[in-house]
């Protein structure tokens, strides 16, 4: 298990349980004991087996939920409430559908009142960044879920949070969109350095996008390893040929393996 030491922390849990509690049974204890330091500018992904407490430390840092007890940190704040400078991208695109692609991604801009024409031209930029400046006036409808995906990063790079949440949000695609989603996050990361934590079920994907590989224990979520991920930046997708991918592989999924098994659920994405 290898570590980072904070230096610039933008984003910690600290000690952090969550329970849910469900009337006439026992609470269900979703996250225990799960501390994390995230880095100003660090792309962080977040594995582990289904119904680990993934989604539950997401909702958290997003302020959607609160912790039951334990603190969660944004530039050593406590979050109260939904936090505006973290934008969440889910697996489902959520976009507005009586919308063009363009009115998505300008739409963050103008409920902060951006002008229209700097909202205009943001919205321009990062529609061309996810390559689709030729559906710019398309409707959601008019696309499939891949440039539907594409969409909402643009919307979510548009508005500029400081950090950006995602949960799991290329599962639901094929898997050569996916790949050619993962090529434009990795392109936008590279240019834009923002922090960025992202669940996701593929270790093959968290080792091409992440600085740092957080898995989590079987439920309840804890810390179980912390992989630093040595591939060189830029990075490209033909990374996954190197020894080096396949040996940090073996690594990451020695660690879930263990809680894959123990939890008796199998996830499919795991070899
Ligand atoms: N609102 C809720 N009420 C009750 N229990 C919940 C609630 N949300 C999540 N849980 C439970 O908490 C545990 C963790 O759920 P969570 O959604 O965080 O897991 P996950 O790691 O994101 O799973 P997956 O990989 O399947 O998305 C699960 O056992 C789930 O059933
Ligand atoms: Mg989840």
């Amino acid at each position: 298990m290898k570590d980072v030491k904070n230096k610039a922390s933008i984003l910690s849990a600290q000690n952090v349980f969550k329970s849910y509690k469900i009337s006439g049974q026992k609470d269900i204890l979703a996250v225990e004991d799960l501390s994390l330091d995230i880095n100003e500018g660090e792309f962080i992904c977040i594995v582990g087996a289904s119904g680990c407490g993934k989604s539950t430390l997401l909702n958290m840092f997003a302020g959607f939920i609160s912790p039951t007890s334990g603190r969660l940190l944004l530039h050593g704040e406590p979050i109260v409430g939904i936090e505006p400078r973290c934008g969440m991208v889910f697996q489902s695109y959520a976009l507005l559908p009586w919308k063009t692609v363009r009115g998505n991604v300008e739409f963050g801009l103008k409920m902060k009142g951006v002008s229209p024409k700097v909202r205009r031209e943001r919205a321009e930029y990062f529609i061309d960044l996810v390559n689709l400046g030729a559906f710019a006036d398309r409707y959601p409808s008019e696309l499939s879920g891949g440039m539907r995906q594409r969409v909402t990063l643009a919307r979510i790079f548009a508005s500029d949070p400081e950090v950006l949440l995602m949960d799991e949000p290329f599962a639901a695609l094929d898997a050569m969109t996916r790949q050619v989603l993962q090529e434009e996050l990795l392109r936008i990361h590279e240019d834009q350095r923002k922090t960025t934590v992202f669940i996701t079920h593929n270790i093959d994907e968290a080792l091409v996008l992440a600085d740092r590989i957080i898995v989590l224990s079987s439920r309840p979520g804890r810390v179980k390893a912390i992989v630093k991920n040595t591939l060189a930046r830029p990075r490209h997708m033909t990374v996954q040929l190197s020894k080096e991918f396949t040996e940090l592989k073996s690594e990451i999924w020695s660690f879930v393996e263990d809680e894959v098994r123990r939890h008796g659920s199998v996830t499919p994405e795991y070899p």
